[in-house]
């Protein structure tokens, strides 16, 4: 059954290449990332595995670990690593599970048969601290994801778990927030001292928290 928002993401001990890892307790109280690709040695894949490599820091500044996937095995892995470290200038330095039997694809239902009934599709899994899935995406195989997107809305995620403010359509980093309609506007004024534009009861815009 597909995966919804709200579901405790499934668990699974699955080889990598960093070695078996046990998926929750990879994932420890941290945020996660639980992404695949159709398949290695393909000209998509290694763009988007190069440039999430290349904003790893960017995951860890946000207390998320990034893990890849794809039914290919991880000796497959681990032989592309090379093209990608030399078309795209970075090595890949988070684990890519090698999934040839399908268990983590089944149990995430990342494979879609009636758009390819071998391949995974592009998805991609944000996990909460709490285990439960946050966001989920799926691509097609010839579009190449926006990953600076997906650390929007992590961004966006964490200001709505730590600071009770959701955020507008097209919001970006310290444009304006909205504050979450189940706080009432006494409670809204004990952590908003500075006050918000009410411009309707149900629209309560205020500068982004730090
Ligand atoms: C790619 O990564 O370029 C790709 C992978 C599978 C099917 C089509 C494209």
């Amino acid at each position: 059954m597909a995966i919804r928002l709200g579901d405790t993401a499934p668990d699974f001990t699955a080889p990598t290449t960093q070695g078996e890892i046990n998926f929750h307790e990879w994932l420890g109280d941290g945020w996660g990332v639980l992404f695949s690709h159709p398949k290695d040695f393909t000209p998509v894949c290694t763009t988007e595995l190069g440039y999430v490599a290349k904003i790893k820091p960017e995951f860890e500044k946000r207390n998320v670990k990034v893990i890849g996937l794809s039914v290919d095995p991880v000796d497959s892995h681990e032989q592309w690593e090379g093209d990608i470290e030399e078309t795209q200038g970075t090595a890949v330095n988070f684990p890519m599970i090698g999934d040839p039997d399908r268990t983590v694809s089944d149990l995430y239902d990342m494979i879609h048969p009636n758009a390819d009934d071998t391949l995974t599709v592009r998805s991609v899994f944000v996990i909460g601290p709490d285990k439960k899935v946050k966001l989920t995406l799926t691509y097609p195989a010839s579009t190449g994801r926006n990953f600076d997107e997906i650390l929007r809305v992590i961004d966006s995620l964490q200001l709505t778990a730590y600071k009770k403010v959701a955020t507008p359509a097209n919001w970006r980093d310290g444009d304006d927030v909205i504050i979450v309609p189940a706080l009432s506007d006494e409670e809204a004024k004990e952590l908003f001292p500075d006050g918000w534009d009410e411009q309707k009861p149900y629209l309560r815009v205020t500068k982004q928290p730090s």
